[in-house]
């Protein structure tokens, strides 16, 4: 089953949180095991994260984790093997119960809690976590801009003083680049104004300006920021998923790179960022 999953490929209409809670149980599996319309995420992608997340995870120290919209639960195991201690929340059912599985399966029942939450209402007490963390876009998925702007607050408010938060967004001139690409020139045109994205019905994503999200962050409190344009150059690569070889060491320094050089922040599919509550 496993192997068939990692073989097959998703629709590319899935990023949403629509779709996550209605998901069948096998795209939410495809979904753990990378295979997505992106190529690179077991390799290049996680690279990328772990190079943002590993120096603070490393300390000796056994840290609280929050994986706020932790889906099907990768970082979650990823940090309960380093030795953290985790509550994964997610609002999909679907991805909830691959989590719960995978959690079994990896024997990590006593590191790792599973809850159905939702990162805009956190039911947790203020100063809960020493590290939270929120891997691609659920603080965008949640919703139009002041929903997402309230999941940074709650974010921030469960976060203890001196910790982390590691978070990623949806950057949106990208995505007005990719609309114009495709000729949906009034929803290119509508995305540039206020940042929102209706996606479903009652879905709609927030993008947001490299500006936008650095003065939510500072609004909010967050101090020591630093954003990270996340891919910049892999997703030009047309067909990439299709193609059996990649040089995955040079595109990995290519996309390190691009991180170094403030001219390029807005060329990134989506922001990483990491800040710190004094
Ligand atoms: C692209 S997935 C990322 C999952 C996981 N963080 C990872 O990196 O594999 C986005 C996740 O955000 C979740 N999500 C969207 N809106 C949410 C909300 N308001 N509260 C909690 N989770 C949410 C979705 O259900 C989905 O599992």
């Amino acid at each position: 089953m496993v192997n068939e999953i990692k073989s097959s490929k998703l629709s590319n209409q899935y990023f949403w949180k629509e779709n996550f809670e209605t998901f069948e149980n096998e795209e939410a599996l495809k979904y753990h095991y990378g295979v997505t319309q992106y190529p690179f995420n077991f390799s290049l992608y996680d690279k990328l994260v772990e190079k943002i997340i590993d120096p603070i995870l490393s300390e000796k120290k056994q840290l609280q984790i929050l994986d706020a919209g932790g889906g099907t639960g990768k970082w979650s195991v990823y940090f309960a093997k380093k030795g953290h201690q985790v509550t994964l929340i997610d609002v999909a059912e679907p991805m909830l119960k691959v989590a719960r599985e995978v959690v079994e399966k990896e024997k990590l029942l006593n590191k790792i809690v599973i809850e159905k939450g939702d990162i805009v209402h956190l039911s947790y007490k203020d100063q809960s976590y020493e590290f939270v963390f929120s891997d691609r876009n659920p603080i965008s998925h949640c919703g139009q801009k002041e929903n997402s702007y309230q999941s940074i607050r709650e974010l921030y408010r469960v976060l203890r003083k001196d910790g982390i938060i590691f978070g990623c967004v949806l950057n949106r001139m990208r995505k007005v680049a990719q609309l114009a690409m495709e000729l949906d020139l009034d929803r290119a045109l509508q995305l540039t104004k206020e940042g929102d994205l209706q996606r479903g019905q009652n879905d709609f994503s927030h993008y947001y300006l490299a500006d936008e999200l650095k003065a939510i962050l500072l609004d909010t409190g967050f101090t020591d920021i630093k954003i990270y344009p996340t891919t910049v150059f892999t997703e030009f690569i047309p067909n990439a998923w299709l193609l059996d070889e990649i040089p995955l060491e040079k595109l990995l320094k290519l996309e390190l790179l691009a991180r170094e050089r403030p001219d390029l922040i807005s060329y990134g599919v989506r922001f990483h960022f990491i800040a710190r509550k004094d």
